[in-house]
Formats: structure tokens, C-alpha cells, sequence
């Protein structure tokens, strides 16, 4: 099993509010790396945990690692629905999304979702409730929406040429289509860059679209907001410049029931960039909701 580790637990832990018995909702349960040190740092003082996982093999490997857990309750779905997800009447103190993937999604082969080794173009996190795949995605999703996604969330300069080389690849009648068969075939497309491979951002928005990752992002924020005056606490660590705009935007959007706790995001420490080189483009915001009418 590929190691995850929970990025930024202490700035997570520290900007967890005051106050006895809360009620902690993780949108992005994972491997509930993020849940252990916030059950060690809170003790007692947790009243109540929800998990929710959306996909669902990992799901069920959690709920059986975490069955006799105490405060802990694991929900499988998207966070998107959480309207649904919750038990009604449940008014919790925090939520919590740690975006995008986790270590052992990104690179093990089987899921499509590695440039590193080789598998199908997949990257469903839910294959029994998703029926598009990133295959799909480039086959059916016309040239213009494309251009348009790759352009937002991508590194690539020549954004047309890239989506047509990729329909030109999906069309190839004999070819398998495999991840490495699509490197190969956008590989001259590619941005050179230092310190990360060349399709990471190809591969990042791929997984955007099979997922619907910003539409996502935007509907459970939008639940996760009090309706009206309310204590609670959004916290939510953004991987790549889009999520971090749509965060950002819509937080200062919401300024009528609350503000962002620090002017500018929080940034992991240099002993945490050291020990976890991938954590170098996180980036954590924490809003906080206003009891009363500000
Ligand atoms: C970065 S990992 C979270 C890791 C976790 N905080 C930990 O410390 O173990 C993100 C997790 O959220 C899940 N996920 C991604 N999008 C989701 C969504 N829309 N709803 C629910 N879970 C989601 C992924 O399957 C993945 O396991």
C-alpha cells in the first residue's frame, strides 16, 4: 500500500475552533489521515466525526480498518450531495475537504489515473455510479470544450493541436488506448518542465472532467454554507491554481455570512516541503462562518 500523508495536520489541527463537543464533517475521508490527528489533538473535546468517501473500494477498506472507531461514522458518496449524505437535523462546527486524490489513486496503474505506469484511460473515482471515462471524455466532448477546459486547467501552449492530436489518437483503429499509448502520442505537445513530468497537467484535467471535479467543488461548498447567521468553520486544501481561484472566489463571494481567518492562504512549512515534496502546491483556506448578522 502506497503511503498518503495527511498534508498540513498541524494547520489543520491549530485552526480547528474553541469549544467542547464538535462536530467535524471530512468531505474527503481518504485514508483517514486528516481524522487521526484531529481525534488525537481534539480527545475528548470531539463530539461526532463524518467520513465521507466517494470512492467506494477505499471506502470499504476503511470501514472495515476504522469498524470500531468510536465518534467516527463513514458515509460513502460525493460531497456534492451532502445535503443528503448528512443525518438531518446535524449542524456541524467544521467541514473539511482535502481536494483531488490520494497517493495510492495517483499512482497505481489500474485506475488510469498515473502517467508512470501504464493502465486504461479510466480515472472514474466511482466506477459503479459513473459511466464516463476519461477515453470518453476525449472521444465525445467536442474540440471546442476541450480547448477550453485544457486551456483552464492545463500547462500545454499549443491547447489545439493537443486535443486534436487526442482525437486523432482515440480514432486510431488499432492502437490500444492505454495511458503510456497516450503519452506517446501528445509526448512532442508536452510542456517542458523542471521539477514535474511533462503530462501532469494533461493527466490533472483529464480527471477534472471524468469527475466533474470544479462543479463538484462549487455544490458542496454551496451546501456547506449557513443559510443564515451560524458558527461553523470551512476548511478546504486546493492542490492546483483553478481550485485554489474557485475557493478563493467563492468564499469572497459569501461575505455576507462570514470571512476568510487569514488575509492570504496557508502554505505548508519548509520541514513539511522536505518530508513531502508533493504537498509544495497546497494551499489551505479557512472561512469562518459569523454567529450572528455582521
Ligand atoms: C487528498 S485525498 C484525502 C486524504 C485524507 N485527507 C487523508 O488524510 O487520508 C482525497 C480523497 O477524497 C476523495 N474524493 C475526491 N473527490 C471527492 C468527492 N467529490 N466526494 C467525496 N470524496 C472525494 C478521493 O477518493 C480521495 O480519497
Amino acid at each position: 500500500m502506497t503511503v498518503h500523508f495527511p498534508v498540513m495536520g498541524r494547520e489543520i489541527c491549530e485552526s480547528l475552533p474553541m469549544g467542547e463537543s464538535l462536530v467535524i464533517v471530512d468531505g474527503t475521508f481518504g485514508f483517514g489521515g486528516h481524522f487521526k490527528l484531529i481525534q488525537e489533538a481534539l480527545g475528548k473535546r470531539l463530539k461526532k466525526y463524518i467520513g465521507i468517501e466517494q470512492d467506494p473500494f477505499l471506502f470499504s477498506r476503511m470501514r472495515q480498518e476504522f469498524r470500531r472507531t468510536p465518534h467516527l461514522t463513514l458515509v460513502q458518496g460525493n460531497f456534492r450531495n451532502i445535503d443528503q449524505l448528512l443525518p438531518s437535523g446535524l449542524t456541524p462546527d467544521v467541514f473539511l475537504l482535502d481536494l483531488g486524490m490520494n497517493t495510492e489513486q495517483l499512482t497505481s496503474g489500474e485506475r488510469g489515473f498515473s502517467f508512470r505506469e501504464d493502465g486504461p484511460l479510466d480515472m472514474r473515482l466511482n466506477p459503479v455510479t459513473q459511466h464516463v471515462t476519461a477515453l470518453d471524455v476525449i472521444r465525445d466532448f467536442s474540440e471546442q470544450e476541450l480547448v477550453d477546459a485544457f486551456k483552464v486547467c492545463s500547462s500545454v501552449r499549443s491547447v489545439r493541436a493537443l486535443v486534436r492530436r487526442m482525437k486523432e489518437f482515440v480514432a486510431l483503429k488499432d492502437v490500444p488506448k492505454t495511458t503510456k499509448t497516450l503519452i506517446s502520442a501528445i509526448r512532442s505537445l508536452l510542456p517542458r518542465e523542471k521539477r514535474i513530468h511533462p503530462a501532469t497537467t494533461v493527466f490533472q484535467t483529464l480527471r477534472i472532467l471524468v469527475n466533474d471535479e470544479l462543479g463538484a467543488l462549487e455544490e458542496g461548498l454551496f451546501k456547506m454554507m449557513p443559510k443564515g447567521p451560524s458558527r461553523r468553520r470551512i476548511m478546504v486544501l486546493s492542490f492546483h491554481s483553478v481550485e485554489h481561484r474557485v475557493v478563493k472566489q467563492f468564499f469572497l463571494k459569501h461575505g455576507d455570512v462570514g470571512k476568510m481567518k487569514t488575509r492570504k492562504p496557508i502554505c505548508p512549512s519548509e520541514l513539511e516541503l522536505k518530508q513531502n515534496p508533493s504537498s509544495r502546491s497546497a494551499q489551505l483556506r479557512v472561512f469562518e462562518c459569523y454567529e450572528k448578522k455582521p
